[in-house]
């Protein structure tokens, strides 16, 4: 019996691993193929267009709230560029993170594999975008536009404890999930800037990318993980990640930047049933996955909703 068991855990591995391996030469020729130089494929010197939208009005913090109607369109178009550079900064904070975890990952693994030399690649990719974001925000002056610093802080415990598991994949998807609902849909938004769709369409092609190589890891991760307390910890350290990184996508600081009061706006916006609607809707292709792979428990469960991820 232990025999057939440990014939079929075997025969389990070895097909996992041909398929690890054909999911990653497929990503690297997609790679080669599509992937993007924002240094060249941005025109870094065109301005803003005036009267176009920084990203769409309708999944901004504040709209349909009294504080939104009181603003003047101009001032609603100056609030959308500082919430996407917020939104962009921030992935950039996570994008750092990510590539520490990473390189820790391809550590362990054999180079001559192209699974390790996918994400190698996948590193590649997120020091061209985490360069595409700051200088995007600095163009706009948002790079002060990071997570609170606590949570700067907690990102290095994150860093060091999620490649033990499943955490690190689930933390990365919903980052990568959330924004590109965000993004997939802005770049086909004909009111946006040019520059906010570019940003975007280069995110949006190489992300998809990522996201296929983190799911599948991820149910690599939990077919392996077998321990209950190790399982609950993973768990709700991905939902407890993902509900910071849901909340801090957007600074309190951008309301000042068209003159209104952090505090008074961030309440506004938090209890502002249109944004937990968008939130929702940002976690909507991510969180059924997370569900059927076994990453949300009762605990998980109240942390996604206390923050409207479901
Ligand atoms: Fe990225
Ligand atoms: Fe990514």
């Amino acid at each position: 019996m232990t025999a057939v068991l440990a014939e079929n855990t075997a025969e389990l591995d070895a097909a996992g691993s041909t398929q690890r391996e054909k999911t990653a030469r497929r990503l690297l020729a997609s790679s080669a193929r599509y992937s993007y130089n924002p240094d060249l494929d941005i025109d870094w010197t065109s301005g803003p267009v005036e009267g176009m939208w920084h990203m769409q009005p309708e999944r901004m913090t504040l709209y349909g709230t009294p504080l939104w109607d009181a603003l003047t369109e101009e001032q609603r178009i100056e609030l959308s560029k500082h919430e996407v550079i917020s939104v962009a900064r921030v992935g950039l904070w996570f994008e750092v993170l990510l590539m520490g975890m990473l390189a820790a990952h391809a550590y362990n693994q054999d180079p001559a594999s192209a699974h390790a030399q996918y994400a190698l690649t996948e590193i590649g990719d997120e020091t061209r975008h985490s360069v595409m974001f700051a200088r995007w925000a600095d163009m706009y002056g948002g790079n002060h536009y990071k997570p609170h610093p606590v949570v700067h802080h907690l990102g290095k415990v994150f860093r060091l404890v999620a490649p033990t598991g499943p955490s690190m994949w689930a933390g990365t998807l919903v980052a990568e999930e959330l924004l590109d609902r965000l993004q997939r849909e802005g770049m086909n938004d004909e009111r946006m800037q040019p520059m906010s769709r570019m940003v975007a369409k280069i995110h949006v092609v190489e992300e998809a990318r990522h996201v296929r190589f983190a799911r599948e890891e991820l149910e690599r991760a939990m077919a392996q993980s077998h321990w209950g307390p190790s399982r609950y910890f993973h768990r709700v350290f991905a939902a407890v990640a993902a509900a910071v990184i849901a909340r801090s996508l957007v600074s309190p600081h951008v309301y000042a930047s068209v003159g209104l009061d952090e505090k008074t706006a961030r309440k506004a916006a938090l209890a502002n049933p249109n944004y937990q609607d968008t939130t929702r809707w940002m976690g909507e292709k991510i969180l059924p996955f997370l569900e059927e792979v076994g990453m949300v428990n009762r605990t998980a469960r109240a942390i996604y909703k206390f923050v409207h991820l479901v």
